[in-house]
């Protein structure tokens, strides 16, 4: 099986990249980080404090999480319920983010995370892929942009869709969020050293995308 895995911090365009990227290759797009949000969104729901481990690890038996592909596009079930808009919203990044450093939080999603990669070609995006998830992955790439450029690229997604955003306040975030996923004590985010570094910084969408593709091509 080939397996591709894709790394880097929030906002470098990871998902939106890999979810076109894996439909361009016919390999099946594996969103980990809709995991640890809904893990964060159920957390939320219940009034538990995200960066609460015990209370969030006394949670983990209630939840049953469901990925089903619905005409190419993942979907994540939480108990049931599609929710794959539901975890998109901002706070529940952050607390996706408060969530992924618990133990028990990362344990329970491993082997998921792994079984989907045994039986299809997969390209998988989050923050340990290359490092924990899959370390024999066929290709590594470490995708990232400056703090800078990913909040401008942030407040214009959100500006889209109608909503308000302050530049300093989402570049605020980006830094908090940056700064918790990199220095947790599990997995932490950092490039494997067999990754090959993209940082899309200065390029636009459709030449990170060509750079992509093509690197990934010239590995596989
Ligand atoms: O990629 P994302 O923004 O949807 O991820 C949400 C959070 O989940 C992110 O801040 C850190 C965590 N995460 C993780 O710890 N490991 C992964 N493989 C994917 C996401």
């Amino acid at each position: 099986m080939i397996s591709i895995a894709i790394d880097g911090p929030s906002g470098a365009g990871k998902s939106t990249l890999a979810r076109r990227l894996a439909a361009d290759l016919g390999y099946v797009y594996v969103d980990t980080g809709a995991m640890y949000r809904s893990i964060g969104l159920y957390a939320v729901r219940c009034g538990v404090d995200p960066h609460d481990a015990a209370a969030v690890e006394a949670l983990l038996p209630r939840i049953k999480l469901e990925i089903r592909l619905l005409e190419g596009t993942q979907h994540i079930y939480l108990n049931g319920e599609d929710v794959s808009e539901a975890i998109r919203a901002e706070a529940i990044g952050m607390a996706a983010s408060a969530v992924s450093a618990h133990p028990a939080v990362r344990a329970f999603l491993l082997d998921t995370q792994r079984g989907l990669a045994c039986s299809q070609n997969v390209l998988m995006d989050g923050r340990d892929i290359g490092t924990v998830v899959l370390p024999d992955a066929t290709v590594k790439i470490y995708l990232t942009a400056s703090a800078e450029a990913r909040a401008d690229r942030r407040c214009r997604e959100l500006r889209q869709k109608g909503q308000d955003a302050v530049y300093e306040t989402v570049l605020a975030d980006i830094r908090q969020r940056d700064d918790q996923d990199m220095h947790r004590a599990i997995a932490p985010l950092k490039q494997a050293e067999d990754a090959i570094r993209i940082d899309t910084s200065e390029i636009d969408f459709d030449q990170s995308f060509a750079l992509l593709r093509r690197t990934i091509l010239e590995h596989i």
